[in-house]
């Protein structure tokens, strides 16, 4: 059975749809969620599914992004993760972070990579009147939302659309994209998968 920490800096939604897929004959359990942020919503919803959780606030860490993420390393390591899930972490990784978790470190973004890396991703698709929107399942490298992709998922921009309206449509299909990919990941498998 995979071990699974999840690092989170928010509600957490992908984070229990993650957590929940990991029932039955899932070749994966969670066994971790960390939060740099200890007012992250995610956290309550960790604790009520009996995962343990743990925080690494990265205010701790004033102009210190090693020391912060020493401790990040720490943490996760003591909780012995074969896959680590990130699910909203708002943080930049540095180069000798995701050097570490090579290879077994993935992470959700809100648009249909390569386009729109970085933050405002319903907004840019918005403005550069796209006619579809989506998320992508990639690992993690050095690169910010590079790395070799596991997944998308599509949909349809539609009239009268907001930055809010498809960030809110969009999550059902984060979640379903996400708990697929890791399924698949989990078991060896590193074939995308795609969701129309
Ligand atoms: C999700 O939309 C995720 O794709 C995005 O943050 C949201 C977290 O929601 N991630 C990023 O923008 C990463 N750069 P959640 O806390 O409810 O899962």
């Amino acid at each position: 059975m995979k071990r699974v920490a999840i690092l989170i800096s928010g509600g957490g939604s992908n984070m229990v749809a993650l957590a929940q897929s990991m029932t039955g004959d899932h070749p994966a359990r969670p066994v971790l969620v960390l939060s740099n942020d200890p007012d992250a919503g995610g956290l309550a919803k960790a604790r009520d599914l009996g995962i343990d959780t743990a925080v690494v606030d990265h205010r701790e860490f004033p102009n210190d992004r090693s020391a912060f993420e020493d401790r990040l390393h720490v943490t996760l390591d003591a909780a012995q993760p074969d896959i680590i899930c990130l699910a909203g972490f708002m943080r930049i990784l540095t180069e000798g972070f995701t050097a570490r978790y090579e290879g077994r470190m993935l992470n959700i973004h809100p648009s249909l990579l390569p386009m729109y890396k970085g933050l405002h991703t319903h907004q840019r698709a918005l403005d550069a009147g796209d006619v579809e929107h989506g998320c992508t399942v990639h690992e993690v490298t050095a690169r910010l939302d590079d790395g070799p992709i596991l997944g998308q998922a599509r949909m349809a921009v539609q009239d009268g659309d907001t930055a809010d309206k498809l960030a809110a449509r969009l999550l059902p299909l984060e979640h379903a994209l996400y708990s697929a990919v890791l399924r698949r990941y989990a078991a060896g498998d590193r074939t995308p998968v795609i969701l129309a």
